[in-house]
């Protein structure tokens, strides 16, 4: 009997309502996927759902909360295989030094990129043996290189990546493949204006001078290509930078 589960693309993606969630959901469609969006805002979704019409679909689902995301699982099994997931629901919060930093702020991180990932991991991965598939994780550079100010996030962000690194070990042997993308620094609309609370001033100052930080859609590259790869090549790891940065630290910023 042939397993046709293994030959049908159908992806979910959380974090799909704004940044390279949403241009992964854009990418994906583009190459021939079917995409389950999932994130919390319901209007977000909508409108990316309008613009893609049928070849994506949501489900407002908070990967932090077990029974949103149980019951978003059971809507997506429901309708159909799952070939893969992209963890892309994520975030940092603040940029204080570890002497001062809140706690709820890292607990909500650790909520977030980790136990969301994981929660929603789990609950997919016997679906994704079935079809062969695959779990992608956006981590981030910020896992692998700590920097000053970074403690709740790199923490957060390198045990994201120690995750999907021991799971890529325990299956061993299984039929599913797991990727980690690491990027250095995407401008996207939101990701640094949440960090700083809403501090526009704060979050334009990231990416100021940097000729050509990497956009939501370079990434959305590296996720559509590494999911199309055959499902026997495991893609490990991709680390993907700016030309203009070197490391965190390390950055060319024009007239600086
Ligand atoms: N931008 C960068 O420089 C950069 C660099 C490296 C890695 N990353 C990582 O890339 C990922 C996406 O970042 P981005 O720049 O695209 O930021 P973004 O636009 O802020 O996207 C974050 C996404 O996560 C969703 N989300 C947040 N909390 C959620 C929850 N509890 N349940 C479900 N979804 C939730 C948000 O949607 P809702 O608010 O609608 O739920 C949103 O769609 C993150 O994991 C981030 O850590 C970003």
């Amino acid at each position: 009997m042939t397993n046709q589960s293994k030959d049908v693309k159908r992806a979910v993606v959380t974090g799909a309502s704004s940044g390279i969630g949403a241009a992964s959901a854009r990418a994906l469609v583009a190459a021939g996927w079917q995409v389950v969006g999932l994130a919390r805002r319901e209007d977000r979704l909508k409108e990316l759902s309008d613009e893609l019409a049928g070849a994506f679909s949501y489900r407002v689902c908070d990967v932090t909360d077990e029974a949103s995301t149980q019951a978003a699982v059971e809507g997506i099994l429901g309708a159909g295989p799952v070939k893969a997931l992209v963890n892309c629901a994520g975030g940092a919060i603040g940029k204080d030094p570890v002497a001062a930093s809140n706690l709820d702020d890292w607990r909500s991180m650790y909520e977030l990129n980790v136990l969301g990932t994981l929660r929603i991991t789990q609950k997919l991965l016997p679906a994704l043996k079935e079809a062969e598939g695959t779990v992608l994780v956006i981590s981030s550079t910020a896992g692998i290189e700590p920097y000053e100010g970074g403690g709740g996030y790199c923490a957060a962000k390198a045990a994201e990546r120690v995750m999907a690194r021991i799971l890529r070990l325990e299956l061993i042997g299984q039929p599913v493949r797991v990727i980690d993308i690491a990027p250095g620094m995407v401008h996207t609309d939101e990701f640094a204006v949440k960090r700083f609370g809403g501090d526009q001033a704060k979050a334009q100052a990231v990416y100021a001078g940097v000729p050509d930080p990497l956009t939501a859609e370079d990434v959305a590259g590296c996720v559509q290509w590494a999911l199309d790869q055959p499902d026997t090549v495991d893609i490990d790891q991709i680390v993907v930078r700016p030309r203009a940065e070197g490391s965190y630290t390390k950055v060319y910023r024009q007239g600086s």
